[in-house]
């Protein structure tokens, strides 16, 4: 008999393709918002799924969209009464968009396992408590991803999930709420490999440059998914929607467009398939029609949208 497992590639799901405050944000009347609440495409909160054998799949990220993710995916629900294929969690970053969905689990009946950065771990049990609330809970597991070497990934029994994840510090700040913290990993780029087949994703949803880093995470990937938050530097100040916003460089995303943007650059990384995500709303590539969005698609470049699937 064949083992259904055996002819499965790893998979991936983009389950939210938006930065924080998602298409539409709740107070946002810029135009894509606009065109978004009136029929246009409404896009979630930034998060990804990922499985080597379809059974059992590890979240990228837990967003404050993760309830209506979970349910937009057949793979993603429960086989039995009580039970899910979710096995673990990997956070890149500690910001609110990537790990409010964590209190969104707490009705699991094991612990979760949930790997993060170092720097991330220690926020998440103290300065964002969420480790702390969810100990009143099911709980989490929290697993720290060590720098460097490769990591695979299991399951809350230990049982490997048959994809290994190397992690590798990218350029960043802190989270807003961070106070003074120590020096630590805050952000992080992973490069995930299916076990069995080699297939490789890498996963860079916040990066403030194109640095050996990301090269190290994006070379020979069959697919990059990368930080597209923003196309110019200044986006957040010229939609309107604060003089005093803060520039993207300055938030630790490296902007799409423009000199020393990322789509100069992402073509050369190596990387066979190279999609944008973690997009903010007030992106001009978002919409269809932009000339933003032109020179993307005219270089290879994927804009990401929610629901899309990549085998590898
Ligand atoms: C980011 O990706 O820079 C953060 O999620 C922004 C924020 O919501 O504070
Ligand atoms: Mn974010
Ligand atoms: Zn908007």
């Amino acid at each position: 008999m064949t083992n259904p497992a055996s002819l499965f590639t790893m998979r991936a799901i983009i389950l939210g393709s938006a930065a924080g405050g998602g298409v539409p944000q709740w107070n946002c009347g810029c135009p894509n918002c606009t065109a978004a609440r009136n029929g246009g495409r409404a896009r979630t909160q930034s998060s990804v799924a990922v499985s080597a054998d379809g059974a059992r799949w590890i979240l990228l990220n837990a967003s404050p969209d993760l309830r209506t993710q979970l349910a937009a995916h057949r793979p993603l629900w429960p086989s039995g009464p009580r039970g899910t294929p979710v096995g673990a969690v990997v956070l890149t970053d500690g910001e609110i968009d990537h790990t409010l969905g964590l209190l969104l689990l707490r009705e699991s009946a094991a612990p979760l396992p949930v790997y993060a950065p170092a720097g991330v771990a220690a926020l998440l049990g103290d300065q964002w408590p969420l480790y702390r609330v969810l100990s009143a809970y099911a709980g989490v597991e929290p697993r720290v991803l060590p720098e460097g070497g490769a990591v695979a990934l299991a399951d809350a029994v230990g049982a490997p999930l048959g994809i290994s994840c190397r992690a590798a510090a990218v350029a960043r700040r802190p989270p807003r709420y961070a106070r003074a913290t120590g020096a630590a990993t805050f952000d992080v780029g992973l490069r995930l490999t299916d076990e069995r087949t080699g297939g490789t994703l890498a996963y860079v949803p916040t990066a403030g440059a194109l640095d050996d880093a990301v090269r190290s995470v994006a070379a020979g990937a069959d697919v990059l998914l990368f930080d597209g938050t923003f196309w110019s530097d200044d986006e957040l100040r010229t939609a309107g929607v604060g003089g005093d916003a803060p520039g993207a460089r300055e938030m630790g995303h490296l902007p799409v467009g423009g000199p020393g943007g990322s789509l100069e650059l992402l073509p050369r990384l190596g990387a066979k398939r190279v999609v944008l995500v973690h997009i903010n709303n007030t992106n001009p590539i978002l919409c269809r029609s932009s000339a933003e969005r032109a020179r993307v698609e005219a270089a290879g470049i994927v804009v990401g949208e929610d629901a899309m699937e990549f085998e590898l």
